[in-house]
């Protein structure tokens, strides 16, 4: 068991923050940060769906609504992935108290949809923290508390990559992910 517990790397480690734009990285799966529709919009939706090209909304549109906290998954057409999986953030001050728990359930989504079609690498943007008005410091927590707790029970994805567009959010994502290096040192002392 312990020899076990060595041999599995830390999930602190599953996990690589990183400035970009997502529609570069490779992965198996990229996480779009979608509306409801599914149809496409501005933002990182908006470059996803041009980078992929017009196969990913026709899949899409077959698709249909897909409710806020919930993820669909998809082809990735010409993108540096072999999926795209789209969720729905909340939009902050509109869905109110329940927006942390519907961000949560983005990240935990995305995530069950990952390991179910054997993705082994999935890069996330930051999901509602453009049009939709997230507070970066406040969603990065729940976007790395709750990889952090799916990684724990889940050998799949084996990589997390969150591709951050700013240098703000990128920064943001870096203290808090310091934060946890720093509670697991003193977990393991
Ligand atoms: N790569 C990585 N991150 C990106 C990229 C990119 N190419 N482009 C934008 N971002 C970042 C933004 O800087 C922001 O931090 O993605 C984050 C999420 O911003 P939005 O794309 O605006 O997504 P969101 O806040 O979830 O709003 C969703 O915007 O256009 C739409 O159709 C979409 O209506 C939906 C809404």
């Amino acid at each position: 068991m312990e020899r076990e517990r060595r041999m599995k790397p830390d999930i602190l480690d599953r996990i690589v923050i990183r400035m970009g734009d997502i529609t570069q990285v490779e992965a198996d799966a990229v996480v779009n940060a979608a509306n409801s529709t599914l149809l496409g919009g501005g933002g990182v939706d908006g470059m996803i769906h041009w980078a992929a090209g017009s196969g990913l909304l026709e899949e899409c549109r077959a698709i249909g609504w897909c409710p806020t906290g919930e993820a669909r998954i998809t082809g990735a057409y010409n993108l540096p992935a072999r999926h795209v999986i789209h969720t729905v953030g909340p939009v902050y001050g509109v869905d109110g108290e329940d927006s942390p728990r519907l961000l949560a359930s983005c990240y935990e989504n995305s995530l069950a949809l990952a390991a179910e079609n054997g993705v082994r690498t999935v890069s996330f943007p930051a999901i509602s923290c453009g049009a939709y008005g997230y507070p970066v410091r406040e969603a990065c927590r729940i976007a790395l508390d709750t990889t952090l707790r799916f990684l724990g029970s889940h050998d799949l994805p084996e990589k997390v990559i969150f591709v951050l567009y700013s240098l703000r959010d990128y920064e943001a994502y870096r203290e808090y992910y310091g934060e946890k290096r720093v509670e697991r040192e003193e977990e393991t002392e």
